[in-house]
């Protein structure tokens, strides 16, 4: 059973971060498989609009997202994370969302069972953002609502979530679920 997380935040050690982090901890500690992907510490960069990608073999992009897409659409389980930027997800993330326009062009769905989002946000844009993310994966899935988990909350500097544990509980409870939903269906 794989779980793997793609982080939006180009702060490692952010609040982002940390959340993912709890949530993996939590699913490996019930016998899960995980993975995380720090998109700030590869080289992705955005996508170039062809529209005709089913035409390619390969994405003409040369960068690491390929071989990301490749193990992230076997993965069981999903994670995206993405602090709220200008009342959307970071540029990192939309670049990542779009890169999946070449699988989507390819008839290739995502084989997530289920999904945990993880947003945070220092005052304002949580829902917009969240929003954004569940479109994303409604469209690369056909994965129902209640397979859709989401943790979100406030916080500014990185380390801040660290002094609220019980956002913290909720991505280790997050972890925990996604390894009972993968178990029982
Ligand atoms: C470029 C930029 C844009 C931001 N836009 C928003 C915003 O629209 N709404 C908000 O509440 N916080 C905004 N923030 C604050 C971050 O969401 C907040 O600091 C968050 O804790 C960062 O998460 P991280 O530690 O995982 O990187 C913004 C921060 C940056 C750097």
């Amino acid at each position: 059973m794989k779980i793997m997380a793609i982080v939006g935040s180009p702060r490692p050690k952010g609040n982002t971060d940390l959340l993912i982090d709890q949530a993996l901890e939590e699913a490996a500690s019930r016998g899960a498989e995980t993975e995380k992907i720090i998109l700030s510490q590869y080289q992705v960069n955005p996508c170039l609009g062809h529209q005709n990608c089913s035409s390619f073999e390969k994405c003409q992009q040369d960068d690491d997202i390929p071989a990301i897409l490749d193990r992230f659409r076997g993965a069981e389980g999903i994670i995206l994370g993405s602090p709220v930027y200008y009342y959307g997800v970071t540029a990192q993330m939309k670049a990542f969302i779009d890169r999946n326009y070449f699988l989507a062009r390819h008839g290739i769905r995502l084989s997530a069972r289920c999904t945990g989002l993880v947003v945070v946000a220092g005052g304002g844009g949580i829902d917009q953002t969240v929003r954004a993310l569940r479109r994303y994966i409604k469209l690369a899935t056909e994965m129902p609502d209640e397979k859709i988990l989401i943790v979100s909350g406030y916080a500014s500097q990185p380390g801040d979530v660290n002094s609220n544990p019980s956002l913290l509980e909720e991505a280790r409870k997050m972890g925990a679920q996604m390894v009972e939903m993968l178990r029982t269906n």
